[in-house]
C-alpha cells in the first residue's frame, strides 16, 4: 500500500499517538555517570574543557554521588583515578591504598547500593601516559596484560562491581577473567572496551585524567577509525575470552559499529558517549547555537536506537534532572 492510502503522518498527529508508537526511550537505568577522583581532601577542580565536571577528592566524590542518587536515581558510576605519583608500568594502581580502591571503599560504605564500574587502564598511572609498559618505544602487550590483571584484582577486592578494561591489549580480557576467578571473583562481570578507536574525541578526557601520552599516539593499540570488520573481530575475541558486556567507543561517530555489534552478537552493548562528544555540545550551547537539552536527549536516544542498552555519558545527571523537571518518565 502506498500514498494516498498510506499516510505515515497519521501516527504523528498528536503527542498521545506519538507516545504510543515510540520505539526507543532512554531510562535512568540505562545510564552510567563517569567521575574523576584524586587524592586529598575538599578538592573540587573544575575540568575546563568539560563544563560541569570536576576532579574530586574522595570526601567530595562521596557527597556528589549521594546527590546523584538522591536527585536522579542514577545508581551506576564509572571511576577514573588521578594518582599522587606515577611510575613506568602503572603498578601504582595495584596497591590496596591506590586512589580508586580508596574511593570505592568510601563510596560503598556511604552508599551501599551504588554500582561501581572500575575503568582498568595504565594511562593515568604511567609517567609516559601510555596504556602500558614501554619496550622498544612501543607498549608491550604481554607485560601490560599482567599489570592490568593485577589492577583488576585490586579493584575487585576494594568492592568494584564491574571491571572495565579500556587498554586495548590483546588477551587482556582472558587474563583478567582468570585472575578474578583465581581470587574468588567469579561473580564479577567484565565490561570490555572491545571496539575502542584511536580517537580525537578523547581530547578533553586526557586533560581531566591527566593521561595524554608524552610521545607518539595510541594507534598501535587502539583501532583505526576507518575500520569496521576489525571491530567485529575485536568484539568476538573479547566474548571468547569471557567478556560479559562489550563496548563501542566513541559512540556518535561509531553508531554503525554499535549496530553491527548488536546485530552480530547476542550481547549487551555499551556505548561510551565520550568527552569530546560531550564538550562539543557544551561549546555549541555556550554560544547559543543549539538547544542543549533537546540535543542531549536526541543523542542518548539515538545511541539506544542504534543498539546500545547501556550508555556511559557525562550528560547522565543533567539529562535525568531535565527530564524530571519536565515531568517526563525517565
Ligand atoms: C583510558 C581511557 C580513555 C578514555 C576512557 N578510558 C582515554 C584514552 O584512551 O586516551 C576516554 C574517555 C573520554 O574521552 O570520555 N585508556
Amino acid at each position: 500500500m502506498s500514498y494516498p492510502v498510506t499516510r505515515l503522518r497519521r501516527l504523528r498527529k498528536s503527542a498521545v499517538i506519538r507516545n504510543m508508537v515510540r520505539e526507543t526511550e532512554v531510562n535512568r537505568d540505562d545510564l552510567i555517570m563517569p567521575y574523576f577522583v584524586l587524592p586529598g581532601e575538599n578538592i573540587c577542580n573544575p575540568i575546563k574543557s568539560m563544563p560541569g565536571n570536576f576532579q574530586l577528592s574522595v570526601d567530595l566524590l562521596v557527597k556528589e554521588v549521594q546527590d546523584l542518587v538522591e536527585t536522579t536515581g542514577v545508581d551506576k558510576i564509572l571511576l577514573f583515578g588521578i594518582p599522587e605519583e606515577k611510575d613506568e608500568t602503572g603498578h601504582v594502581a595495584c596497591h590496596h591504598d591506590a586512589i580508586v580502591p580508596k574511593a570505592i571503599r568510601a563510596l560503598k560504605e556511604a552508599i551501599p547500593n551504588i554500582l561501581i564500574v572500575a575503568d582498568v587502564c595504565n594511562c593515568e598511572y604511567t609517567t609516559h601516559g601510555h596504556c602500558g609498559t614501554i619496550v622498544d618505544g612501543d607498549v608491550d602487550n604481554d607485560s601490560t596484560v599482567h599489570t592490568l590483571a593485577a589492577q583488576s584484582v585490586t579493584l575487585a577486592k576494594a568492592g568494584a562491581d564491574i571491571i572495565a578494561p579500556s587498554d586495548m591489549m590483546d588477551g587482556r580480557v582472558g587474563a583478567i577473567r582468570k585472575a578474578l576467578d583465581e581470587n574468588g571473583f567469579h561473580a564479577t562481570p567484565i565490561m570490555a572496551y572491545s571496539a575502542k578507536y584511536a580517537s580525537g574525541f578523547y581530547g578533553p578526557f586526557r586533560d581531566a585524567a591527566e593521561s595524554a601520552p608524552k610521545f607518539g599516539n595510541r594507534s598501535t593499540y587502539q583501532m583505526d577509525p576507518a575500520n569496521s570488520d576489525e571491530a567485529l573481530r575485536e568484539v568476538e575475541q573479547d566474548i571468547i575470552e569471557g567478556a560479559d558486556m562489550v563496548m563501542v567507543k566513541p559512540a556518535l561517530s561509531y553508531m554503525d559499529i554499535i549496530h553491527r555489534v548488536k546485530t552480530t552478537f547476542n550481547m549487551p552493548v555499551v556505548a561510551y558517549n565520550v568527552s569530546g562528544e560531550f564538550s562539543m555540545v557544551k561549546a555549541a550551547a555556550a554560544n547559543g547555537w543549539i538547544d542543549e537539552e533537546r540535543l542531549i536527549k536526541e543523542i542518548l536516544t539515538s545511541l539506544k536506537r542504534a543498539g546500545a542498552e547501556v550508555i556511559i555519558t557525562y550528560h547522565a545527571k543533567e539529562f535525568v534532572l531535565s527530564e524530571l523537571k519536565k515531568g517526563n518518565r525517565v
